[in-house]
């Protein structure tokens, strides 16, 4: 198979506004968009257009509520059920959900993701996380348990999931009319994995989809995140603000695959990126600080902490004097604070050094889509990154904004692809070929 070179584009497919909590007032958008599976088709389409990888879906399981009096769930109803409707719709986007291994029994992740991969025909991914909040836990009627527990049971889970892929044999399913014969059951055999935290007997009934079965993702920063990335995934959903990190977290993924017997480049990371695209900047500032109303000031607080000078919420319109820019200092505890700092001194008002998203929880792009092709190039070329996830601020009109203005960017410079490799989500990552359990690890 060919080894894809160029980066990968992800679109983050939340709760069908955008990444933004204003997103769901925004002019232009169903305020319904939540409960709107024709609104993810839709978006999942616009992705499609513009050739996109993968779609990936977080979960809590389940919402993380911060107001619900005033801003949208941040999650799907449910992935699985939006991915299924997605599916139907779209025919060559990676469809690539998240599945806690802590809050689900096995059996139903391996049956629930081959029927997704054999229903789109190659196009499944699991992102497979142990999730880490008391409030995810509470929905369940548990606590979180130690992270060593999770992970134990997380290494369990994939292993015993992909051998339950792999109970099917590839060659099993006969369907012979004539002969009568349906299936080869000598190649269907059970499983009997017995583990510390796992168990299940076997077999699972789907005979394999046209990439075998699903791509396993994963997303945490914690050692022992790496060392389960390492041992399964193919792709790593990360978050990073500056190269160097982003090269860092790269390359302690790619020694923990080779710690595996694997090769480095079977696990690609994949840092996210939020865009507000507009024709210009100031367009895209104004765009922003319409979608962040009265929130954005009150980040102000926060910004002060972030530089270590006294800002007067008064002065909201007026850019940081020189005195306090001389002895402003980036915080040590923020690793966001070096860019707010840069962009103060690029003489912004207060209003704009937060429109520009400082305080996001990835680096964000305000501005033409020029800014954004720099960006990824930058990272891409540096190896901080093998492509990017993309988070609109709004996903009625942002999707296609990018599609429209960055993607023709990136492929005139060669970095990302014309079309698409082939029709399985394995074709298009690059990324080989496996079916059940990897005997090398
Ligand atoms: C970019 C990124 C995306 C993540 N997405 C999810 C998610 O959708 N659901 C979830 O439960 N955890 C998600 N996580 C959290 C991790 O899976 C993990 O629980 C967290 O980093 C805590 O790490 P630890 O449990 O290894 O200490 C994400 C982490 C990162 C870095």
């Amino acid at each position: 198979m060919k080894i894809n070179k160029k980066m990968l584009i992800g679109l983050h497919l939340g709760n069908g506004y955008g990444s933004q909590s204003g997103a769901w007032r925004m002019p232009g958008v169903d305020p319904m968009s939540y409960t709107s599976f024709d609104a993810r088709v839709k978006q999942a389409q616009a992705a499609e257009r513009g050739k996109f990888q993968f779609l990936f879906l977080p979960d809590g399981p389940g919402a993380v509520m911060t107001d619900i009096e005033t801003e949208a769930p941040a999650f799907n109803l449910d992935v699985m059920m939006t991915l299924a409707a997605v599916a139907r719709e779209t025919e060559y986007i990676g469809l690539v959900a998240t599945g806690s291994t802590t809050f689900n029994e096995p059996f139903n992740l391996a049956r629930q993701f081959k029927a997704l991969d054999v229903m789109s025909q190659g196009r499944a991914g699991w992102n497979a996380i142990t999730s880490s909040g008391e409030d995810v836990a509470a929905n369940y009627g548990r606590r979180i348990p130690s992270s060593e527990d999770r992970y134990g049971r997380a290494h369990e889970t994939i292993q015993l999931i992909q051998s339950l892929w792999g109970s099917w044999g590839k060659d099993a399913w006969i369907h012979n009319q004539k002969t009568g014969q349906f299936a080869n059951k000598d190649q269907i055999l059970p499983i009997n994995f017995q583990g510390k935290y796992v168990s299940s007997r076997g077999p699972l009934y789907i005979p394999p989809s046209e990439q075998g079965q699903p791509i396993i993702f994963h997303a945490g920063g914690s050692p022992n995140a790496h060392e389960l990335a390492g041992r399964f995934a193919n792709v790593v959903i990360g978050a990073a603000f500056t190269i160097e990190d982003a090269k860092a977290q790269r390359n302690i993924f790619r020694a923990s695959a080779k710690s595996y017997g694997r090769d480095p480049d079977e696990i690609k990371y994949i840092p996210g990126l939020m865009t507000t695209i507009a024709k210009n900047r100031r367009t895209a500032l104004d765009r922003r600080i319409k979608l962040g109303g009265d929130s954005l000031i009150q980040r102000l607080g926060y910004l002060q902490q972030m530089l270590g000078v006294a800002l007067d919420p008064s002065r909201i319109n007026e850019p940081i004097s020189k005195v306090q820019l001389d002895v402003a200092r980036p915080s040590r505890y923020d690793p966001r604070s070096a860019n707010a700092l840069k962009i103060a001194k690029e003489g912004w008002s207060l209003r704009d050094i937060l429109a520009h998203g400082v305080i996001d929880y990835h680096p964000v792009i305000v501005g033409p889509g020029v800014e954004a092709a720099d960006h990824m190039q930058a990272w891409f070329e540096a190896g901080a990154a093998d492509g990017f996830w993309i988070s609109p601020d709004v996903n009625a009109d942002g999707i296609d904004a990018f599609v429209n203005e960055v993607v023709p960017i990136l492929q005139e410079r060669g970095l990302f692809h014309t079309e698409y490799e082939g029709k399985t989500l394995r074709e298009n990552l690059g990324v080989t070929d496996q079916y059940g359990i990897d005997p090398r690890v």
